[in-house]
């Protein structure tokens, strides 16, 4: 028997405004982005936005549906909207805001489950990371450098071959 463990490093930031100039102006973005949420079930309003490595900017928000598990999170739309109009074109970094009408939006949430297996399957098409950038409205900011640090042991593709 042998015992492994799992971990990794991120940054954690005070505020936006330690950011640089890109990741600041990416996060004002995503936070804006929350607008065009379609969240009327939730009222938790989930805004990406994308810089891929064309240099093209990609946005996403949740969209919702009364039959709930008809609902798209943020990070899917942006995903799915990213391999439409450039396929194969990896994504630098991913800033994901919300605004949630129940309550504060003063510190980072993290992609479910479903989204990071869609970001770790993105990685390995593009075969580059995608770099994390989480915040709320307001508070610190946790930057991750590749997506799938998020999801250990993930199955994949590759499994399947
Ligand atoms: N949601 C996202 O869009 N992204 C996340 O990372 C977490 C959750 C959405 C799904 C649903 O529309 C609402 O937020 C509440 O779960």
């Amino acid at each position: 028997m042998q015992k492994r463990e799992y971990g990794f490093s991120y940054e954690v930031y005070d505020s936006a405004d330690e950011l640089g100039a890109e990741d600041a102006s990416l996060l004002k973005e995503a936070r804006l982005a929350t607008r065009n949420a379609y969240a009327p079930y939730s009222r938790f309003r989930v805004g990406a936005m994308a810089r891929l490595e064309n240099g093209q900017t990609v946005r996403g928000s949740n969209q919702e549906n009364a039959a709930f598990p008809a609902g798209l999170c943020a990070e899917g739309v942006l995903l799915a909207t990213a391999s439409s109009l450039y396929p194969g074109v990896p994504i630098d970094t991913l800033a994901v805001s919300y605004d949630n009408e129940n309550g504060p939006s003063d510190r980072p949430i993290s992609p479910c489950g479903i989204c990071r297996q869609s970001l770790q399957e993105f990685e390995q098409r593009t075969g580059r990371p995608v770099r994390l950038i989480l915040a709320g409205q307001t508070g610190k900011v946790f930057i991750i450098p590749k997506a799938s640090l998020l999801l250990p042991l993930a199955f994949t593709a590759d499994e399947m071959k």
